[in-house]
């Protein structure tokens, strides 16, 4: 049996510094430090001081880390791979830019699946569950023009250092799922799937074309599910998720009507069938749906 200790290892800088030209682009630069408040905070600022797209910014340990909805994201050192990327994605139109988070979830989802053979999934928008508990989140916010996307996946946290957040979800880690991977590893294969994808997206922005639709409903555990959506303003809707738009929002189907949803926490709830009719438990009410428009279809509750 394998020590945590054995996963947490100083990040290989060297190691990853070499890697970077194999990505070609659009990551320019990877900075590792041993400390800090929140990468999220770091690139949020340096990208307000002009700094160009492409560089990450990894931390060993993140004294102030920062979950959606002014949630935290907590972590004991080396546990965790907690990063931040800068983009400025001028060529692609504003209404597609909701999907990075949704792409750096598929990313993480993919990576994991393929290093650990793990059935990681994603819950809508871009919470990565293993067995419907939580093992990463996403976090993305705007300094202008540009994007950081922030990823913290739980690596070698054991169950005794993993508490359930305010999001309520389970966590779990990849140790606790009994498949832990060098963090060095699972950063470089996450940065390479983002990046293909964003090189992607900026040459053709329509996510059908491209076949991220249909990649995000493959991994996707909220596609085809009974939902509660627990909207920013505090309102909810209860009712089954259809799929997901061309601008990364959840469609779901509610008392009849069909809903857009940009921004909120979701809740799987089950289904039963009766009587030919679909019922889901939970509380249903037709709301509006108020989007958030300062997040940028991020939300994953961390916990
Ligand atoms: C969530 O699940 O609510 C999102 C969690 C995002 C955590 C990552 S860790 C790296 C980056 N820096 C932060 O402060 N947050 C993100």
């Amino acid at each position: 049996m394998s020590s945590p200790q054995d996963y947490r290892e100083p990040l290989d800088a060297a190691r990853l510094t070499e890697e970077l030209p194999s990505f070609n682009g659009p990551w320019t630069a990877i900075e590792i430090v041993p400390q800090t408040g929140s990468t999220n905070t770091d690139l949020l600022e340096w990208a307000a001081r002009g700094l160009p797209e492409g560089v990450v910014l990894v931390a060993e340990e993140q004294t102030a880390g920062r979950g959606r909805m002014g949630r935290s994201w907590v972590s004991p050192p080396g546990a965790a791979l907690t990063f931040s990327v800068l983009l400025r994605p001028e060529a692609l139109p504003p209404a597609r830019r909701p999907w990075l988070p949704l792409v750096a979830g598929i990313g993480t989802v993919t990576s994991i699946r393929m290093l650990t053979g793990l059935e990681a999934e994603l819950k809508w928008p871009n919470d990565v569950l293993i067995g419907g508990r939580k093992v990463a989140g996403i976090l993305a916010e705007a300094a202008g023009n540009a994007i950081v996307v922030g990823i913290g996946v739980n690596v070698s946290t054991t169950l005794e250092e993993l508490t359930p957040g305010p999001g309520g979800l389970p966590p779990t880690s990849l140790l606790a799922e009994g498949v832990p991977v060098h963090r060095d590893l699972l950063l470089i294969e996450i940065l390479r799937s983002l990046g293909q994808w964003y090189k992607t997206m900026a040459a053709e922005p329509d996510p059908q074309r491209i076949g991220l639709l249909a990649q995000y409903h493959k991994l996707s555990a909220t596609v085809g599910r009974g939902v509660r959506v627990e909207l920013p303003g505090g309102q909810s809707i209860s009712g089954l998720a259809t799929g997901i738009d061309a601008d990364g929002q959840l469609l779901v189907e509610a008392d009849g009507g069909m809903y857009q949803i940009a921004a909120g926490d979701v809740i799987h709830v089950r289904l039963a069938a009766t009587g030919g009719r679909t019922v889901l438990y939970g509380d249903f009410g037709r709301r509006a749906v108020a989007p958030c428009p300062h997040e940028q279809g991020s939300d994953a509750g961390a916990g």
